[in-house]
Formats: structure tokens, sequence, C-alpha cells
């Protein structure tokens, strides 16, 4: 199918531009009535177009942990019965699709646009940025678990420093840690603008044309959502819920997820690795799912265009047509 042209999909998207949205809406929509997630909602744009293409008995859920993606959501599903929204994560698209009716094997494709959407950045309020002053919080999900400050004001030094290192792979997570325990043995850490100006202290030897807090917010903000546990719950659950046919497609921002969907897809579509020599045809041991072409990134016009596009890598899994769906979960 051929998606149609993405400008004029913009209600409710004024503050953030999809990635890769032709792209990922093509190769996700085997058939024009089938059950679709979006795993990812964030301001719609997927969406939308996804809607646009649907027909017959077609539906689409959209899930998002924040409760404010979720109020575009509710809005859409006023507009367009066929949708429905779901406030909670992707980690729970089992309940939230059984919520639906939707058994395992009865999904058609399931998109995940991962990371965190453009007005999250964008809004002081969400603290997720270091380039504007706001609350700590980084929180999806700010009705839920702790805030960053929360969290950087009681853990251990060796649970942050382990954390920076983790998930920036800042090599100066240890001096990091060390500040922010002195910081609030002082006072407590409540502002982006303080986390920030520390870790820049904090960090002997910056590198060109990177702000020297960038690793060291990426860290907390994948540790306070629980970024890569989510993505391989959501994973698993995701080929469980596919059809024969049906295709699972995930656009990843940074290397630490890219490497979860890569590994998962790749072990996925080559089946069981047995010992020569056993008794047993090619097709008992077929893999059920085969990767669709190769890893896509974003067009250098779309990169000129949109910032967030040059990290961008899509990957897509289909489950085969040919084979008994069987639960790998
Ligand atoms: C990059 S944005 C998605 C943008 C969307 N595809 C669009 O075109 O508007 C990512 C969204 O996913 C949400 N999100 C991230 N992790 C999630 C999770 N584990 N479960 C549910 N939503 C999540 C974020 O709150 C954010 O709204």
């Amino acid at each position: 199918m051929t998606p149609g042209d993405s400008s004029s999909v913009t209600a409710g998207q004024a503050l953030h531009r999809s990635v890769l949205l032709d792209q990922a809406v093509a190769l996700l929509m085997v058939r024009s009535d089938g059950r679709y997630v979006d795993g990812t909602f964030g301001r719609g744009g997927h969406s939308r177009l996804i809607l646009r293409h649907l027909e017959g008995e077609g539906r689409l859920l959209g899930i998002d942990k924040d409760p404010e993606a979720v109020r575009f959501g509710e809005t859409l599903a006023a507009e367009d019965g066929r949708f429905v929204v779901y406030h909670g994560s992707f980690a729970d698209m089992a309940d939230a699709t059984a919520a639906q009716g939707w058994d395992a094997g009865s999904v058609s494709g399931v998109l995940l646009d991962l990371g965190v959407s453009s007005p999250q950045l964008d809004d002081p309020e969400r603290g997720f940025s270091f380039m504007s002053n706001g609350p700590l919080d980084m929180r999806m999900d700010p009705t839920r678990g702790l805030s960053a400050a929360q969290w950087l004001n009681t853990a251990r030094e060796q649970e942050i420093a382990d954390v920076i290192w983790r998930y920036g792979e800042e090599r100066f997570s240890r001096r990091i840690a060390r500040s922010v325990v002195r910081q609030r043995d002082e006072e407590p850490l409540v502002t982006t603008r303080q986390f920030a100006e520390l870790v820049r202290q904090a960090v002997p030897k910056k590198e060109k044309h990177k702000h020297p807090a960038t690793r060291t917010f990426q860290a907390v903000r994948i540790f306070i959502n629980r970024e890569l546990d989510d993505l391989e719950a959501g994973l698993a659950q995701a080929v469980d819920l596919l059809e024969p046919g049906g295709r699972l497609v995930v656009i990843s921002f940074h290397s630490l997820e890219d490497r979860i969907v890569k590994r998962f897809m790749r072990d996925l579509s080559r089946g069981p690795q047995l010992p020569r020599g056993l008794p047993v045809t090619a097709r008992e041991v077929a893999p059920p799912f085969r990767l669709v072409g190769k890893a896509l990134k974003a067009s250098e016009p779309e990169i000129e265009e949109n910032v967030r596009a040059r990290s961008a890598v899509m990957r897509v899994l289909e489950r085969r047509a040919d084979t008994e769906g069987e639960s790998i979960s």
C-alpha cells in the first residue's frame, strides 16, 4: 500500500514532527481491515496516518504513558470511532489489547516509536531538558514513581554512578555521582539547571558539539522511566499478538535501544539453533518470523527538516504466514 502525503496529517501534530512517518506506516500496514497497535501514541502523527488507510473492520489502539499524550488521544477517539486510547505502558500491551477483546495472534501490526516526544522535551515543566530550567522530573507519567530529583536526592552514590555509566555510557559517571552526593548534602537538587550545571562542572573533558550533560540526562531519563525494561517486555508481548503475516515496526533513537531491538528480531528470525544431524525437517525448524528488509534510517532531507530524525533507526519483523503462531513469552 502507499500511504499518502504526510503533510495533510496535521491536526494535533503541531508540536511533534513524526519521524519516518510514511515509511513506518507503509511497512506496518499489511491489510486495511486489520487491528493495529500504536504503542507510543505521542501526538498521534503515526496513528492519524494509519487511520487514513484503515477500511472496513479496521481498528487502532493507541497507548501512551503520558497523560498529556492520552488527552490528545481522547480527542482523536472522539473524532474517530475506530480508535481507542489506553493510558499505560506498552509493557502492558497484552492487558491493553485484552481489554479490547483482542487475543494473541489477532493483531496485524504493532508500532513502537521510542523515546520522548518534542512536546515532552520542549516543556521545561517536564524536566527532560538541560537546555531550559524547570523542575527536575523526567517522568513520562508524572502520576507514578519517583521523579529524577527524588531519586537523585536519595539513591546511593554507587547506584547513581552505575546508572549514569550503564545508560549514558558516560566515562565520568563516578565523578558526577560524587558531585550529586556532595551537592545534596548542602541542599537538595531541585531544578534541571542545577543538575546540568553540576554535571558540567564534574566533567573534566568536553565532547565536541555535545553539551556535557547530554549523556547523564539520557541515563537518568532511561532509568526513571524503566525504558529498556519496558522495551523488552513490550517486544515480547507485541510478537505474541501478531497474526500470521502481521508486523512489528520499531523506531529507536539510541544505540542501547537499537541493540535490544536488533538482537530480539535477529534471534526470532533465526529460529532455534539445533545441533546438526537431528531428525527434523526444514519446515519443522523454520523460524516463525522473518526480518523485513534492513535497518532503515531517515533521508538527508528529513534530517535537515527534523534534527530528531538524525539518530532514528527503524527495524521491521514479520510473523511468517506459513508457520503456526507459538508464544515466546
Ligand atoms: C517519539 S514519541 C511518539 C510520537 C508519535 N509516533 C507521533 O507521531 O506523534 C514517544 C511517545 O511514547 C511515549 N512512551 C515512551 N515509552 C513508553 C512506554 N513504555 N509505554 C507507553 N508510552 C511510552 C512517550 O510518552 C511519548 O509520548
